[in-house]
Parts: structure tokens; C-alpha cells; sequence
């Protein structure tokens, strides 16, 4: 299992100060940012798009920018993610009517591509890109919105995925996003997964070092 990363997820930062917020929370000790680009179409809510994403590149942010899309169509929108400095590419398997073109298309952009699994969507849509994926992000709640509750049954979902990615033989790093926090990292870890998304439970504390040193503290018992 690769190295356990903790990725920010700024939907829950001051977005009048992002810039400041997202150095503050890598400064902090977090591994890459979390950019949930969501697009009032295919999920209920808008948040920002590639313009953003660049602004913060030039703000100074050097830390891999881990952009998840929940947009609908998907294609057109990934050569300008990539123009603006994002590393890592993700997409929701129904948002996107060509799976494999999408995936092939963030590869052909130079960043690392991925698939995001909603709670109740099936695993199947993985059996046939293992060999090009770089990243499976399971949603742990339903699109949208910060600061939902992380529904139990994932858990089982992380063991899966965990199962079909070691038998691929690849490294793919198995992300989970939504409700994750001290309380139940260590669990989640434990299912399988190596990458965590935290929104709520970093920006919503006054202290972001205590707060992500207390998820690592969790994660190394
Ligand atoms: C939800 C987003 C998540 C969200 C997580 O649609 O994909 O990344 O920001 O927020 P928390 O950690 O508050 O559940
Ligand atoms: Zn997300």
C-alpha cells in the first residue's frame, strides 16, 4: 500500500481567501489540495472551474492539485484543467459516456487520471480501465456538499476496491471523500484506502497543523 496522503478539500474554505487558505493548509502538513469542481448540472451546487485552479498556481501553490469533477459533459472540460496546472484528473463513470476516451484524454494532457465511484454506483465500470487508472475516488457521501455524514456501508466498498487493486498489481491510490474525519480515519485507512479527503474537518478548526496531525496521529495506530 503506497504512503497515506491527506488531501484538504477547499469546497469548505474561505473562498474570499483561497489562495492564503490553501498554503495555510499545506503548510499545515497536508499533501495536495482537494479542487471539487461541481457544476450545477450534475451535481446540485456550483463552485469554481479551471480559471481557478490557475489562479492559485500563480498565487504560488506547488503542491499537486487533485481536481475532482463532478461535471457533466466531461471532456471538454479536461484540456483546460490541465492548462491550469491540475495533477490529477478525476470523473463520475455515468458523467461521462465514454469512459475510456476520458480517461485517455487526461493521460494525453500529462496529468494522472482517475474514476470516482458514487455510494451507490457500481464497481463495475472498473473492470476494463485497471491498466490506465492512476487513482479510484470513492464518494463516502452523495455529491454536492461539505460537511455530510460518511455513510457506513463505504466501508465495504473500500475492501473491494482495495482487493481489485492489488490485484491489478498497479499503483493506484484508492481515495475516499466525504464525512471523513479523526473519528473515523483510522477505519477507513484500515478498509484500504491511502488517500483521505477532508474538508470540514480541516477548515472548520481553528488550528489546521493540530488538526491534520491529529488525522496522522490516528492513522499510525
Ligand atoms: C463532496 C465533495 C467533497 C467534500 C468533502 O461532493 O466531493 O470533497 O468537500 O467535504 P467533507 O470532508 O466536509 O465531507
Ligand atoms: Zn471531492
Amino acid at each position: 500500500k503506497m504512503p497515506y496522503h491527506i488531501a484538504p478539500s477547499i469546497l469548505s474554505a474561505d473562498f474570499a481567501r483561497l489562495g492564503e487558505q490553501a498554503s495555510a493548509v499545506l503548510a499545515a502538513g497536508a499533501d495536495q489540495i482537494h479542487f471539487d469542481v461541481m457544476d450545477n448540472h450534475y451535481v446540485p451546487n456550483l463552485t469554481f472551474g479551471p480559471m481557478v485552479c490557475q489562479a492559485l498556481r500563480q498565487y504560488g501553490i506547488r503542491a499537486p492539485i487533485d481536481v475532482h469533477l463532478m461535471v457533466k459533459p466531461v471532456d471538454r472540460i479536461i484540456p483546460d484543467f490541465a492548462k491550469a496546472g491540475a495533477s490529477t484528473i478525476t470523473f463520475h463513470a455515468e458523467a461521462s459516456e465514454h469512459i475510456d476516451r476520458s480517461l485517455q484524454l487526461i493521460k494525453e494532457h500529462g496529468c494522472r487520471c482517475g474514476l470516482v465511484f458514487n455510494p451507490a454506483t457500481p464497481l463495475h465500470y472498473l473492470d476494463y480501465v485497471m491498466d490506465k487508472i492512476d487513482q479510484v475516488l470513492l464518494m463516502s457521501v452523495n455529491p454536492g456538499f461539505g460537511g455530510q455524514v460518511f455513510i457506513p456501508m463505504t466501508l465495504e466498498k473500500i475492501k473491494q476496491v482495495r482487493q481489485r487493486i492489488d490485484a491489478s498489481g498497479r499503483e493506484i491510490r484508492l481515495e475516499v471523500d466525504g464525512g471523513v474525519s479523526c473519528a473515523n480515519i483510522a477505519q477507513i485507512a484500515k478498509a484500504g484506502a491511502d488517500t483521505f479527503v477532508a474538508g470540514s474537518a480541516i477548515f472548520n478548526q481553528s488550528d489546521y497543523r493540530q488538526a491534520i496531525a491529529a488525522m496522522r496521529q490516528e492513522l499510525e495506530t
